[in-house]
């Protein structure tokens, strides 16, 4: 396999005209260049080759496509030789690898191998230190939950780490956070005396820790930086050790804390997650909301909690659908789910996991207790900061109960609620579609945003992606683009690049034809007309501005023999129409 990158450098290094060039005479017509369709009989040539594209298109036989689409049409090559064909001729060494995603892992693995080594040695250090050992167990964990979490212990050493690791001085050490390197280079481990969590991924590779000092001490909670490996807003706790009692019971629990997770796993709770010390992600709820049905957070009983799962809705507003559900377990102040396990025993925790505060329930409440619903004013602030909140909303069944429980707090009827949300109401008499994902585009909108995305795909990144179906081909292939574009997959460039990405995908087809029919219109020259036109109104009324500063002047001062002139071939321009052609600076005054 070819690696995608290298399709891209190549497409960036040749330029398609040169390509064409060399088998068939081209000849520039405007911003393009024509000649008869090699790949039909014709005698007026309808072949164009758009240099800023880098894409090929015949008007007589719909031909198209890129540099490397060319080469394998017109020398009957096939992907890979075409690919040999251009590389040869640009210089260029054409790399053989395995996928990008192997590359990927293969580039991690000396890092995942250090974690995984240094968990091992934790965990034995465990075993050897009385401390920690009493530590864990004053917090009630056994043996057996903390060999499921591999908990360890990091020695009250400075360089313990060297023991195991005998290259100390390796950088890849520095570079996953096993160590750090003060200013005098000098090297000393990240984690000492202190009860290791070691954070796995969902492959159960470990990429982070969390250290956690025993007993008293700042900081608390010790963890490893961003490394290549460990991305913090994407990563939660425990969830690999979570996947089957999240699978049994479609239900994940999220915590914030490592030991609320330990915690409940050990009073037989094993559907916990927590989040890494950071604010719930929509990345985090999206990872969640694909592996259970109902999403639980279950944070602490005080203010920051609060505050927390505020976050926490927020970031689920877009990616929610209609068979989800997100829910709000707000403990006595007091408590963390950790400290609530333990006073009052799983038993009193599942009941009130089993019925938390729904998320209509919790941003209803927690936006009126801001305001008066006594007054109109309140009730009109309260219509006011639910607005944006309905309108990210993704389920479209629940946004509609939503809108109902919001007008009957507000005294409004639902209809001006929608109308003022600009809610679009449920379809009257029509079950919603199987998949309701907030529907908004019908399929002519999809196919002009497709459209606009080919022309730029760096536009993908701006798309509002779920309140976009993907039922169909223009709907795939946005949220194709927008993904491959998220990931870094597609560089911003030509239609070509677009194009070679997508060969062989499902999405190839419904691409390629929109690109090809892009090639048709004058495009370019249209869109500079466009711009030249809304240049000159911008002129036209500079004009005008300038024309009446200086009249308004002249009326109470004299003008200078520089602002007469001025005034006077300001007028004389306008009384032409003109403004065509910006202003000339005025000299001197
Ligand atoms: P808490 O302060 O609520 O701690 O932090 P906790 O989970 O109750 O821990 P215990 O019970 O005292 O052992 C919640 C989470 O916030 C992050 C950690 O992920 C922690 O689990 N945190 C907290 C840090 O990253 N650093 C800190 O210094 C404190
Ligand atoms: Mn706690």
């Amino acid at each position: 396999m070819i690696p995608e990158s290298f399709i891209q450098e190549l497409l960036a290094r040749v330029d398609i005209v040169d390509v064409i060039e060399r088998y068939l005479p081209l000849k520039k017509a405007g911003a393009n260049y024509q000649a008869c369709c090699p790949f039909h009989s014709e005698k007026t040539p309808s072949f164009s080759v758009s240099p800023s594209k880098q894409f090929y298109h015949c008007f007589g036989c719909s031909a198209h496509g890129s540099a490397i689409g060319f080469v394998m049409q017109y020398a009957g090559l096939g992907f890979i030789d075409a690919v040999e064909e251009l590389a040869h001729s640009a210089g260029m060494q054409v790399p053989r690898i395995v996928a990008h995603n192997q590359q990927e892992q293969k580039r991690k693995a000396p890092l995942t191998e250090l974690m995984a080594r240094a968990m091992t040695f934790y965990r034995e250090q465990l075993k050897a230190s009385p401390k920690a050992i009493d530590y864990l167990k004053a917090r009630g964990l056994t043996g057996e939950i903390a060999a499921r979490f591999g908990l360890g212990h990091a020695p009250d050493a400075w360089q313990s780490l060297e023991g195991i690791f005998p290259d100390y001085r390796d950088p890849a050490l520095l570079e996953c956070g096993l160590v750090i390197e003060n200013d005098q280079g000098r090297r000393y481990d990240r984690f000492r005396d202190r009860i290791m969590f070691p954070i796995l991924d969902q492959r159960g590779n470990v990429i982070g820790f969390g250290g956690r000092v025993i007993g008293d001490g700042e900081p608390k909670y010790l963890n490893s930086p961003e490394t290549p490996l460990f991305e913090k807003g994407r990563e939660l706790y425990g969830l690999p050790q979570a996947r089957q009692a999240i699978r049994d019971s479609d239900t994940v629990i999220v915590v914030e804390g490592y030991m609320d997770v330990v915690a409940l796993a050990q009073h037989g709770i094993g559907n916990a997650v927590a989040t890494l010390g950071t604010a719930t992600t929509p990345n985090h709820l999206h990872k969640l909301l694909r592996q259970a049905a109902k999403v639980v957070f279950c944070f602490d009983g005080d203010r920051a909690g609060r505050k927390a799962a505020w976050r926490a809705l927020e970031a689920s507003l877009e990616q929610l659908a209609d068979d989800k559900m997100v829910g709000f377990l707000f403990l006595p102040p007091e408590h963390d789910p950790d400290s609530f396990v333990r006073a009052e025993g799983a038993e009193k925790f599942r009941q009130l996991a089993a019925h938390p505060t729904t998320l209509t329930e919790f941003l209803l409440r927690e936006l009126a207790s801001h305001v008066d619903l006594a007054t109109a004013e309140g009730r009109a602030h309260l219509v006011h900061e639910a607005k944006p909140m309905l309108q990210r909303l993704a389920a479209p069944i629940l946004r509609v109960q939503l809108t109902k429980a919001l007008a009957e707090a507000a005294a409004l009827t639902q209809a001006e609620v929608e109308a003022e949300c600009g809610i679009k109401p449920l379809a009257r008499g029509r079950p919603p579609p199987p998949k309701p994902r907030g529907r908004a585009a019908p399929r002519q909108l999809e196919h002009q945003l497709l459209e606009l995305v080919i022309r730029r795909p760096e536009r993908a990144a701006r798309l509002p992606l779920q309140q976009m179906a993907a039922d169909t081909p223009e709907g795939l292939a946005l949220h194709a683009i927008a993904a491959a574009f998220e990931h870094g997959e597609l560089p911003a460039g030509g239609v070509g690049l677009l194009l070679e990405h997508f060969r062989g995908s499902p999405q190839e087809a419904v691409i390629g034809a929109l690109a090809a029919a892009l090639a048709e219109d004058i495009d370019e020259g249209a869109l500079e007309a466009v711009f030249n036109d809304a240049l000159d109104r911008l002129r036209q009324s500079g004009l005008a501005q300038e024309i009446a500063a200086l009249s308004a002047q002249a009326r109470t001062a004299a003008l200078s023999p520089d602002e007469r002139d001025r005034l006077k071939a300001l007028l004389t321009r306008k009384a032409q129409g003109g403004g065509g052609r910006p202003a000339e600076p005025s000299k001197g005054g």
